[in-house]
């Protein structure tokens, strides 16, 4: 069996002053950013997500948010502006490399000795390295199985340089040049997705790109399928308040199949998982139960 990895980096954002005018400034365009998209800021950590969109405010040459949302109002282009901004794409293949290998040599050889077509969904999938790192790991352990791999993120940009599949040398470094040679062909042709970036991209190959199937979802808002084995959603609750985020745990819970797993990031520890019903094999792993099994009660 082969194993591949390394460690990622992070990044963070600048910071205007939190007076309780700006405070209510902020829940009043959060209020008309829920009523225009549906999309509700309110459910995003306050202090992180109003400094981020706050160096929107300033670029637009506003003072307010709600002289913001005028423009916004008038100009239906910065909408997506609004909606890069507050989404934080950064991503690679195997993100917490450690992590990935548990999930390798552990989580999917248990799953598959019960089922020998997995259900499979990265929420939150970002640029697509975590459905193409699942489904890279899935083809190492049974080459020819066929899965049904489900990518799902809010941010319509991202998901189409997803599906476009194409990486820069750093995204995919953790699986080395040897090992990616299955699964990426080097690309020299500009790419729409990598204004500023001219050097050589990678790009998955059509038959492994073809496995993984994109959509448009907002977690905080739409229906979720059910039956799946696996979940993966990792570094994209760190921005979600506590209460966002025990109800989607929740709503998780609901749409495992009974010995499912939810993969979380590695920052983002469940305490209260029993309460839930996941059992945790392993950090940052949590398991649905299969029927008539007992479970640690935290
Ligand atoms: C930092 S990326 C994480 C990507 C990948 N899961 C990883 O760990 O590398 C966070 C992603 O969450 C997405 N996101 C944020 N809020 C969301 C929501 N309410 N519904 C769906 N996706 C959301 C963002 O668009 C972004 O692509």
């Amino acid at each position: 069996m082969e194993t591949l990895f390394s460690n990622p980096s992070y990044s963070a954002a600048s910071s205007p002053v939190i007076t309780p005018q700006l405070r209510a400034d902020y829940s009043d365009f959060a209020e008309q950013v829920f009523l225009k998209t549906g999309i509700d800021l309110r459910l995003y950590k306050e202090a992180q997500m109003l400094r981020r969109l706050y160096n929107l405010v300033e670029r637009a040459g506003c003072v307010t948010f709600r002289e913001y949302g005028k423009q916004l109002e008038r100009d239906p282009a910065e909408l997506q502006v609004l909606l890069d901004r507050m989404t934080i794409n950064v991503s690679e293949l195997f993100r917490n490399a450690d992590k990935w290998k548990e999930l390798q040599e552990q989580i999917l050889p248990s799953l598959l000795q019960h089922r020998l077509s997995l259900k499979l969904w990265s929420a939150g999938c970002s640029n697509g390295a975590e459905p193409y790192s699942l489904m890279i790991l899935l083809d190492l352990l049974k080459p020819n199985q066929t899965h049904t791999l489900y990518a799902t993120d809010l941010d319509q940009n991202i998901l189409k340089r997803a599906r476009e599949g194409r990486f820069t040398k750093n995204e995919i470094a953790s699986i080395g040049d040897e090992k990616s040679e299955p699964y990426f062909s080097l690309v020299n042709s500009p790419s729409p997705s990598f204004r500023y970036d001219a050097s050589p991209l990678y790009e998955i190959k059509p038959r492994f790109r073809e496995r993984v199937q994109f959509r448009c979802q907002n977690l905080l808002a739409d229906e979720f399928e059910s039956d799946y084995d696996l979940i993966c959603c990792r570094n994209v609750v760190i921005y979600f308040t506590e209460e966002a985020k025990e109800r989607l745990y929740r709503r998780f819970f609901d749409a495992l199949a009974p010995g499912g797993y939810l993969f979380v990031g590695g920052t983002e520890r469940i305490f209260h998982y029993g309460r839930m019903g996941f059992e945790m094999p392993l950090p940052f792993f949590y398991r649905k139960p299969l029927r008539g099994e007992t479970r640690d009660e935290r």
